[in-house]
């Protein structure tokens, strides 16, 4: 049993938001969050903004908001930098990307103008369809870590902020598989001096974060940080680790219907699912490589909520296509269509149609500030390593090597929830509610 945290540190002063990829999402969040606070917009989407909380029996009555039951960093408090191949400022980036209003953003231009990236750590032989100009030069793999690590503290000081949370919102990289090399740290350590190709860039900037005490977390379904040698590190420096991969349109969609579905003991023959996608992350993804990456972390989801070994007559040999198409006139408004072929009682089919006209950043970005929020919450309460409890964030969630990870979003809202409960010292609510019958 482990013991709940004594006591949770105040959130004092600055928080530092920091992200290796200053492209839509990120600026999204930027200006979603400046908006905001000006009063000009809502945080909707938001768990930490605009969540409750029940606490206690449901003849208590008592439900405060989630930001006032747990100690956050308040919006007013985030300053923010980060990393990109491309130099421009945050207020270009976000013109280009086409995802916020002219309106929205020219009551932003002035602040997020002056946010401009660092040179960033890159390498074409990792994300093929790009090419950048911003980049850092270095002798080796860990001579670059080491200018992420000056990058950080340099930021931490000129910033004035009092902690910081990295979160990796850059680009999609090739498929890789855990290897060797990042079985530990020693190894690992060995392979930045030695350059080798095991370590991709995305690697370079978790390292640099946990080196500097800094939370990080993985929206992209890159491995990143999902390996031990990083893992342990964490656990070294005492530093909470989340990923991967933002859970936003059609995969949030899956984790929705799917649970429904078993939960009636409704049976699946196949689930085909394709999308046309229009930005820089679409283009990224028409790389078959990248595309792979995120194939496998979207392919995942459906085997673990459905259990087929549990319940082969209903499960046992699913068709699960998905599809990725870059088109650039839809821009950053992703169009996913599911074709779920299903059947019932005696086996008759039936189908369900899912047509989501979505906004891909637009769904990202609360996720950006929520984890950003419960990751310098998780270190202030003294909370190290994987943390499980913010699966509900991520199509690919990380969890300890002999356990599989939790996809269905209602179980993970549920940990989400209890794990803010335990951190305060209120019961866990299981939901039994037998004492209202006694
Ligand atoms: N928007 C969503 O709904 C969603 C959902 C899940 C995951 N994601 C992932 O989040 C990431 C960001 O998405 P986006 O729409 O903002 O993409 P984007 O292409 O607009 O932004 C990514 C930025 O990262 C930069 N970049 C690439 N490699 C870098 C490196 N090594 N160092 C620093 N910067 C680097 C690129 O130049 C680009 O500006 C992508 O990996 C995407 O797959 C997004």
């Amino acid at each position: 049993m482990i013991r709940r945290p004594a006591k949770i540190a105040p959130p004092k002063g600055k928080l530092g938001v920091l992200t290796p990829g200053m492209g839509a999402v990120t600026t999204t969040f930027i200006a979603g969050v400046e908006l905001i606070r000006r009063g000009q917009a809502a945080p909707i989407g938001s768990l930490t903004q605009m969540g409750t909380i029940r606490l206690g029996k449901r003849t208590e009555h008592r439900s405060p908001a989630i930001k006032d039951f747990v100690p956050l960093a308040k919006l007013d408090d985030l300053v923010f930098g980060g990393w990109d191949i491309f130099p421009d400022d945050a207020y270009q980036t976000a013109r280009k990307a086409g995802v916020l209003s002219a309106e929205h953003l020219e009551r932003v231009k002035p602040f997020l103008s002056s946010i401009r990236p660092m040179k960033a750590v890159f390498d074409r032989r990792y994300v093929r369809r790009l090419d950048g100009t911003y980049l850092k030069r270095g002798s080796s793999k860990w001579d670059l870590a080491q200018q992420l690590q000056e990058d950080i503290e340099k930021f931490r000081a000129t910033s004035g902020a009092k902690r910081l949370v990295m979160i990796w919102c850059g680009s999609t990289e090739v498929y890789m598989k855990p290897h060797r090399l990042h079985r530990d740290l020693a190894s690992f350590e060995k392979a930045l001096k030695q350059n080798h190709e095991a370590i991709p860039p995305s690697m370079l900037y978790a390292y640099a974060a946990l080196r500097c005490g800094v939370p990080f977390a993985n929206g992209a379904p890159n491995l990143t940080v999902d390996i031990p040698a990083l893992q342990d590190l964490a656990q070294e420096k005492r530093v909470p680790v989340a990923g991967k991969d933002f859970k936003t349109g059609q995969t949030l969609m899956k984790t929705i219907i799917a649970p429904g579905l078993k939960s009636r003991l409704i049976g699946l023959h196949g689930w085909f699912s394709t999308n046309i996608l229009g930005n820089r992350d679409g283009e990224v993804l028409d790389d078959p490589e990248s595309f792979k990456t995120k194939e496998e972390s979207k392919l995942g989801v459906l085997e673990y909520i459905l259990q087929p070994k549990l319940y082969p007559e209903l499960y046992g040999g699913f068709s699960h296509v998905v599809r990725i198409n870059y088109y650039p006139p839809r821009g950053d408004n992703k169009e996913g269509w599911d074709n779920i072929d299903i059947f019932g009682w005696l086996r008759y089919p039936m189908q369900l149609k899912i047509n989501f006209l979505c906004r891909d950043s637009i769904l990202a970005a609360p996720l950006v500030l929520d984890l950003v929020l419960f990751l310098d919450l998780a270190q202030r309460a003294g909370l190290r390593g994987i943390q499980e409890w913010l699966s509900f964030y991520f199509k690919s969630p990380m969890c300890a090597p002999a356990l599989y990870p939790e996809h269905d979003l209602f179980i993970q809202l549920m940990k989400l929830k209890n794990t803010l409960r335990w951190l305060r010292g209120e019961r866990l609510i299981t939901h039994l509610g037998t004492e209202y019958y006694d």
